[in-house]
C-alpha cells in the first residue's frame, strides 16, 4: 500500500492509513450532480442535453483512468495559493480566505477585544453584516452620518461621535467607492482605535495609490454571489498588515495550532492575543473548490471592473444631460471604485418628486427594486438590542434624507448595449414624466 501524506488539516505526515480515511471523498455521482447544477438544460432541449451529458460523463470516466479524485477538500494548497495571489494583488502582509466577509469582521472585532458596552462607529447606510457581531455581544453601535455625494461614512461626523468607549471604526466602501480614509486613520491614531474596513464591495478598489481594505488595521472582502467576483456563492477574504496576521490560520479555525502539541495529541488550542487581551476564535474555514473558483475569477477581475466602468460612464454621460439627476462618484486619479453598484441620486426639488416616485416609475418599466441599503436604525434588531433608534435617526439627517428622498442603486454587470440603453432610457423617461407632473 502506498504511503500518503495526511489529507486532514492537522498534517500528521506520511501514513498508510491517512486521516482522509475518516471522511467520504467526492465521486462520480457528485461530479455529475455538480455539473448538472452548474450547466442546466435549456427548457426545449432536454433530450439533447441528456445525450450530451452522457458523452461528457464518459469523458470524465476516461479522465479518471489517467488521474484520481481530489482528496483534500478544505484548507489545502488551493486556499494557500489563492491567499498568496490575493496578498500580491492587495500588497497585504497577511491574507485569510474565509466563509464570508462577516467572519472576517468577527475576527477583527475579536482582535479589538470588543466587549459589551464598548462602542463601534459604523456608517448609517450599510448592510447589517457590518455590525452584526457588535450587536450580538451587546456592544453599542454608534452610527455616523454619510457624505451626501458618496453616501459613505462622513469622517467629520465620526470625529464628533468618538467617546472614551469607542474601540472600532468601520468604514464601508459602499458600492465599491472608497471612503475618505486619511482623516479616519488620523482619528484612529489619535484615539488608539482599530479601523476595520468593510470592503465587501471593494475588491480591486484603490484610494490614493493603496488598495481598499489594506489602509485600516483590517479589511474584509465578500465573494457572495452578488459581488463582482464570487467563490461559488459565498466566501470572504480578511487581510491585515498587523503582526497579528501571523495568527490568521488559528483565527480561522478555533485556535487550533498543530505547530504546538500537548502530550499524546496532535495539536494545542490557543486563545489568540488580541489588542488588549486574549480571545477565543470560531470556525470560519473555506474550501478548496471555492478557492479554485475565486482564483480563476481573479484572472478576470480587471476586465470585469473595466466592463462595469464602461457601463457606469455610459449611464453617467446619459444622466448628465438631465437636470435633477446628480453625478455619480466615479474613478479619478485619487480613487478607483470597483463599480459594484451605480449610485443614482436625484434632487427632489428639481425633479418635483422623490426617489420613491422614481422607483415606482422604474418598476413599471421592469427596472425593479434594486436592493440598496436602508439606514441601520430602521431595522428591528437595533431596538431589540437596546439602541435608541429615534436618537440614531436624528443623529444622521443626511442618511435619512437620502434614503427617503434621493437615492437608489442601479445594477452594473455584464450588460449588453441594448440592456444598458434600456436602463438609461427608463431612468430618463421616468424623471421626465415626474417633472411633467405625470
Ligand atoms: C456592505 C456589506 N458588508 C458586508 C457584507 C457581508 O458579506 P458576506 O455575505 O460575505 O458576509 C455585505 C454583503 O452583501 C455587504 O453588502
Amino acid at each position: 500500500m502506498e504511503k500518503r501524506v495526511s489529507d486532514f488539516r492537522y498534517e500528521t505526515g506520511d501514513a498508510r492509513i491517512a486521516w482522509a480515511a475518516v471522511g467520504e471523498n467526492i465521486r462520480q455521482e457528485e461530479v455529475a450532480n455538480i455539473l448538472r447544477f452548474l450547466v442546466r438544460p435549456a427548457a426545449d432541449r432536454k433530450q439533447e442535453y441528456d445525450a450530451q451529458f452522457e458523452r461528457v460523463m464518459a469523458e470524465v470516466r476516461g479522465l479518471l483512468q489517467v488521474g484520481s479524485y481530489q482528496g483534500k477538500l478544505t484548507l489545502g494548497s488551493q486556499v494557500q495559493a489563492l491567499e498568496a495571489q490575493v496578498g500580491e494583488l492587495l500588497g497585504a502582509r497577511y491574507v485569510s480566505f474565509l466563509t464570508n466577509a462577516t467572519a472576517g469582521f468577527e475576527i477583527a472585532y475579536q482582535y479589538a477585544n470588543l466587549q459589551p458596552g464598548d462602542e463601534v462607529i459604523a456608517p448609517a447606510i450599510t448592510f447589517i453584516a457590518t455590525i452584526a457581531y457588535p450587536l450580538s455581544i451587546g456592544a453599542k453601535v454608534v452610527l455616523a452620518d454619510v457624505d451626501p455625494r458618496t453616501l459613505n461614512m462622513d469622517p467629520r461626523d465620526v470625529a464628533r461621535k468618538i467617546t472614551p468607549k469607542t474601540k472600532v471604526i468601520v468604514p464601508v466602501h459602499l458600492g465599491g467607492y472608497p471612503v475618505d480614509m486619511d482623516p479616519l486613520m488620523e482619528l484612529a491614531a489619535r484615539h488608539d482605535l482599530v479601523v476595520l474596513e468593510d470592503a465587501a464591495h471593494a475588491f480591486g478598489a484603490a484610494y490614493k495609490g493603496r488598495m481598499a481594505g489594506t489602509i485600516g488595521h483590517f479589511g474584509a472582502f465578500s465573494f457572495h454571489e452578488v459581488k463582482n467576483i464570487t467563490s461559488l456563492g459565498e466566501g470572504g477574504i480578511l487581510c491585515t498588515n498587523l503582526d497579528f496576521g501571523q495568527y490568521f490560520p488559528q483565527a480561522r479555525f478555533l485556535g487550533v495550532d498543530p505547530s504546538r502539541k500537548i502530550p499524546n495529541w496532535l495539536y494545542d488550542v490557543l486563545a489568540l492575543p488580541g489588542k488588549t487581551g486574549p480571545f477565543v476564535p470560531g470556525n470560519h474555514s473555506a474550501t478548496e473548490i471555492q478557492a479554485v473558483c475565486l482564483a480563476s475569477q481573479m484572472e478576470r477581475l480587471k476586465a470585469i471592473i473595466a466592463k462595469r466602468e464602461q457601463a457606469a460612464r455610459y449611464l453617467d454621460q446619459r444622466f448628465r444631460a438631465v437636470a435633477g439627476i446628480l453625478p455619480a462618484p466615479l474613478s479619478d486619479d485619487q480613487v478607483q471604485t470597483t463599480y459594484h453598484l451605480y449610485l443614482l441620486q436625484i434632487d427632489p426639488d428639481q425633479v418635483g418628486a422623490d426617489i420613491q416616485a422614481l422607483k415606482a416609475k422604474l418598476a413599471e418599466r421592469g427596472v425593479v427594486n434594486i436592493p440598496h441599503f436602508a439606514p441601520l436604525y430602521k431595522f428591528a434588531v437595533m431596538q431589540q438590542m437596546g439602541h435608541d433608534t429615534a436618537a440614531l435617526q436624528a443623529s444622521c439627517p443626511v442618511a435619512e434624507e437620502a434614503f427617503q428622498h434621493r437615492f437608489t442603486h442601479l445594477p452594473l454587470y455584464d450588460f449588453d448595449q441594448q440592456q444598458l440603453q434600456y436602463l438609461a432610457d427608463a431612468v430618463i423617461e421616468s424623471v421626465q414624466e415626474l417633472k411633467a407632473g405625470r
